[in-house]
């Protein structure tokens, strides 16, 4: 699917992976709308796409100029070309249907929604029974709120969104009349967990795990779902860790032996949606890491 004057929803995009996809989404012509907490920095993320980052790669949908003809959407909302800002934050949070419904209602007032891309996502680590005793419930329910439901709950309302869009389809592909692309982030801990990962492996399972469901039920719309499980990479989520440790964690990757780039992982959510035999299926990205038990 052609990302050019598409409207894409990208959770947690204001930090690590989430920020990395939701710049190279904008930079290939995609209105984006970043969901993150309160707290975090979106606004003056929007402001710096807006600003200019990216911005020379817009072409507006059907200029003579792109290199595809894209067929115009009739359900498109905005005016491409005008100097409507391209990119948005919306504060929010994850779990909350209030706050995913403003997020998808800004983000089809931008265009299209045709992308979704959900990063939002904590990694809480701790044993089932530690030196205090066992886990307090809450973490476990926390971990499971934030990963899955809060994933579910993103992909539930946005869908219903992308099913109200005209179809659209590349002249060059038969039978690839699309709606949109949901693309989720598990973690290579949905397969192997280490210890301490329970709660955390456990709402990554949960996110690999519907992935087929989600896209049987949602092929007759034309909108496919996907699941990326990325190994190590360099984002505030792992930044907080010691040098030593990171470095080690690099060093365990076979090959290349290193943390993953953010910018890696956004290249395949680009490829994920101009590819639509990609349905339906976890991919890990992890320069083949195994993870051991701890
Ligand atoms: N970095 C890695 O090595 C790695 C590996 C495997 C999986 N992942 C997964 O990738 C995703 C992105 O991780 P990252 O490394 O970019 O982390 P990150 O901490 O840099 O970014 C996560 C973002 O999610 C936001 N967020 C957290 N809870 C939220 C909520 N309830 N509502 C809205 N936003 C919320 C945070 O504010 C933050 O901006 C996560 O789901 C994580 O589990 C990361």
């Amino acid at each position: 699917m052609i990302i050019n004057g598409c409207s894409a929803l990208v959770t947690g995009g204001a930090s690590g992976l989430g920020l990395a996809t939701a710049t190279a989404l904008h930079a290939a012509g995609a209105h984006v709308v970043l969901l993150d907490l309160p707290g975090a920095p979106g606004e003056a993320i929007a402001d710096r796409l807006n600003a200019g980052a990216g911005a020379a790669a817009h072409v507006p949908a059907g200029s003579s100029a792109s290199t595809t003809v894209v067929p115009r959407d009739p359900a498109a909302p905005i005016n491409p070309g005008t100097s409507h800002p391209r990119a948005q934050f919306v504060p929010g949070d994850v779990t909350s249907a209030g706050d995913v419904q403003a997020a998808v209602d800004a983000a089809v007032l931008l265009g299209p929604l045709r992308i979704v891309v959900n990063c939002a996502g904590i990694a809480p680590g701790a044993r089932t029974v530690g030196r205090d005793g066992p886990m307090p419930l809450a973490d476990f329910d926390r971990a499971i709120r934030i990963n899955l439901v809060g994933t579910f709950n993103v992909t539930r309302l946005a869908a219903a969104a992308m099913m109200k869009t005209a179809p659209v389809g590349d002249p060059a592909r038969q039978g690839a009349a699309e709606r949109g692309v949901i693309v989720n982030t598990a973690s290579v801990a949905a397969f192997d967990g280490q210890i301490g990962q329970a709660a955390y492996a456990a709402s990554k399972g949960g996110v690999a795990a519907m992935t087929l469901p989600l896209a049987r039920e949602f092929a007759p719309s034309f909108i496919r779902v996907m699941t990326i499980a990325p190994g190590t990479f360099d984002t505030p989520m792992l930044q907080g860790l010691p040098t030593a440790v990171r470095d080690s964690l690099g060093a365990q990757v076979p090959h290349p032996s290193r943390l993953g780039d953010p910018a890696e992982y956004a290249s395949l959510v680009r490829h994920i949606v101009d590819n639509p035999m990609l349905n339906g299926e976890t991919i890990r990205l992890d320069g083949a890491i195994r993870m051991q038990p701890k």
